[in-house]
């Protein structure tokens, strides 16, 4: 099967591109025969976005999401492959608990790998999932704090033996990196908090002293340390410094670098997320972060919840909020409005990915590759109205706001999944 898509805008440049089967087999200025054409009428082709933090939740988390309704969501975001989180119920903390996922995974309507769990008392499970040579799992997930209901890591030497076996996989460890102690104890300092309060409580001290200790363990280590959702402006400056010496990556996410405190006010726990929402010097540093080259990629962090639950009182309403439907059209916003350039979001949401994680042959429009590939438009005009997401999460801290440049097909594996 060959698919002509004519008059694409690869590089600023009109070209016919012919996928057969899944792969691109050829980029140019001929037009070579196919069975199929599609005229993409001189739009941009992006390579898909491939986003390495995704919780898809499913088995018994499915009245959250499940993997139908996530893909439908990423595919409506330009997202052609999702590394699933593994906090879910049951937790992918070893081989049998992954097997599950992978029968639910069978829906997908995405690629995706998983990022498997690591805690003080699974480490013989990881080693042994790690032993079966799988094609599938992207990474090692740490997390330092309890987040809603996760296990946390707190002990020094379990961290270093976690990163041992980064080390000698060749594998990176994915780390939230608030720490719980520290939460703790900025959270003891209020009687009767609100969501108002969640940024002090989850001090960005917590996150920073995390990520000093994550720099000087991997820097004594070697492994590949990837530091999730990098929310304050020391931070990126820690890291910045640190590039050099160790094998560090930073990932943001949109709701770090483009929202901030300020919109709970109207968000109310809709906005309630860990690490916090945190400053606009926050936002400023981190986009300072993105153009400076100090920040790598950008990870949705969907993290759906039900409604109901993001409406109880603060203090039991769950942290997170879909992201795969607003990602792409929030940044591409951004491009429109010269934070930085469409080469810039392309090396944030797929190149690094696929090149940190070692993705084969995706994150690339390269002959060769597979056909994962998003058309956007510039121009187009959006509004977020969370009632017509396809995430189970029908709601938004972005609720009402407006851009331009969105999603207008994408391509899985070279067929037309979303148009
Ligand atoms: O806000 C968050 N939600 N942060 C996390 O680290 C976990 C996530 C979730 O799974 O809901
Ligand atoms: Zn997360």
């Amino acid at each position: 099967m060959k698919t002509l898509l004519k008059n694409c805008n690869i590089n600023n440049k009109t070209q016919y591109l012919l996928i057969e089967n899944d792969i691109i087999s050829y980029i140019g200025n001929n037009i070579p025969d196919a069975d199929k054409e599609i005229d993409i009428n001189n739009l941009i082709v992006i390579p898909g976005v491939i986003d390495p933090h995704t919780h898809i939740r499913d088995l018994k988390q499915s009245d959250k999401e499940d993997w139908t309704s996530a893909s439908n969501a990423a595919l409506r975001g330009g997202t052609t492959m999702v590394f699933d989180m593994p906090n879910t119920r049951p937790p992918t903390i070893n081989l049998e608990y992954l097997n599950l996922k992978r029968e639910k995974a069978k829906a997908a309507k995405v690629n995706y790998m998983f990022n498997i769990a690591a805690t003080a008392d699974n480490l013989q499970d990881v080693i042994e999932i790690l032993e079966t040579k799988p094609s599938d799992v992207a990474a090692l997930k740490l997390f330092l704090a309890g987040s809603n209901s996760n296990e946390y890591v707190d002990d020094i030497e379990v961290i270093k033996k976690v990163f041992d076996i980064s080390l000698k996989y060749d594998l990176p460890v994915i780390v939230h990196t608030e720490l719980q102690k520290c939460v703790e104890e900025y959270s003891a300092k209020i009687k009767n908090p609100t969501v108002k309060d969640h940024n002090f409580m989850r001090n960005r001290e917590c996150s920073v002293k995390g990520t000093e200790l994550l720099i000087e363990l991997a820097t004594e280590i070697g492994n590949k340390l990837y530091l999730a959702h990098t929310s304050t402006a020391e931070e990126i400056d820690i890291i910045k410094a640190n590039k050099d010496k160790c094998n560090v990556y930073c990932e943001t996410s949109p709701h770090h670098l483009l929202i901030n405190e300020d919109i709970l006010e109207t968000a109310g726990n809709l906005g309630k997320v860990n690490p916090p929402l945190r400053t606009k010097r926050d936002n400023e540093r981190i986009m300072k972060g993105i153009n400076e080259g100090t920040v790598d990629t950008i990870g949705t962090d969907h993290a759906p919840h039900q409604l109901s639950e993001k409406l109880k009182p603060y203090n039991e309403a769950p942290s997170g909020f879909p992201g795969l439907e607003t990602s792409l059209p929030l940044l591409l916003n951004e491009v429109n409005k010269g934070s930085f350039t469409l080469e810039k979001l392309v090396e944030l949401t797929s190149l690094n990915s696929s090149e940190i994680f070692k993705v084969k042959n995706r994150g690339r429009i390269e002959e060769g590759f597979f056909a994962d590939l998003t058309v956007i438009d510039l121009n187009k005009p959006w509004k977020i109205e969370a009632e017509n997401f396809n995430t189970k999460a029908k709601y938004s801290p972005y609720e009402g706001i407006t851009g331009k440049g969105d999603v207008v097909m994408t391509f899985v594996n070279g067929k037309l999944k979303y148009d």
